[in-house]
């Protein structure tokens, strides 16, 4: 089920987002702050809260709508922080990779939507 692939990447992604935090704070450069920001939070904390809604709804989990928006999220949720920190540690002329992974986590969270949106409307 995408939700459980979604919660077990979740911990590794925060597990790297941590060593990454501690590492900044040991070498006292915080110039890459904002992709390990968005790292913890975006790939990490709300990927795994994705994943617990799949679990806590297993239909909805199973569907095949909830495995395109885990895999886009997957994707986004890495690229964007990924993206952040190309262009903040090598060049702006890299801005493409977090605009793209902008988009694909946005076409994610559309997609959650309307998971959400319609299961609220079946269950009344
Ligand atoms: C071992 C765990 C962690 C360590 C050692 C750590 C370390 C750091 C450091 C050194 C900074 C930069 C501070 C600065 O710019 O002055 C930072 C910023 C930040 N961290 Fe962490 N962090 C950890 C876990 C987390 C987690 C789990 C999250 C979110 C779920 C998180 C979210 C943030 C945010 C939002 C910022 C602010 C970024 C910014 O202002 O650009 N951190 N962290």
């Amino acid at each position: 089920m995408i939700g459980s692939l979604m919660m077990c990447v979740s911990v590794v992604v925060l597990l790297i987002g941590m060593l990454a935090g501690i590492v900044m704070g040991i070498q006292q450069n915080f110039l890459l702050g904002p992709a390990h920001a968005h790292l913890n939070l975006v790939g990490g904390v709300l990927l795994f809260l994705f994943g617990l809604y799949y679990r806590t709804f297993p239909t909805v989990g199973r569907s095949n709508l909830a495995k395109v928006q885990g895999w886009l999220h997957i994707v986004g949720g890495l690229l964007f922080p990924a993206g952040i920190a190309l262009v903040l540690g090598i060049s702006h002329r890299l801005e493409v990779v977090p605009i793209v992974g902008a988009l694909t986590m946005l076409a994610a969270m559309v997609l959650f939507c309307v998971l959400v949106f319609r299961t609220e409307r079946v269950r009344g």
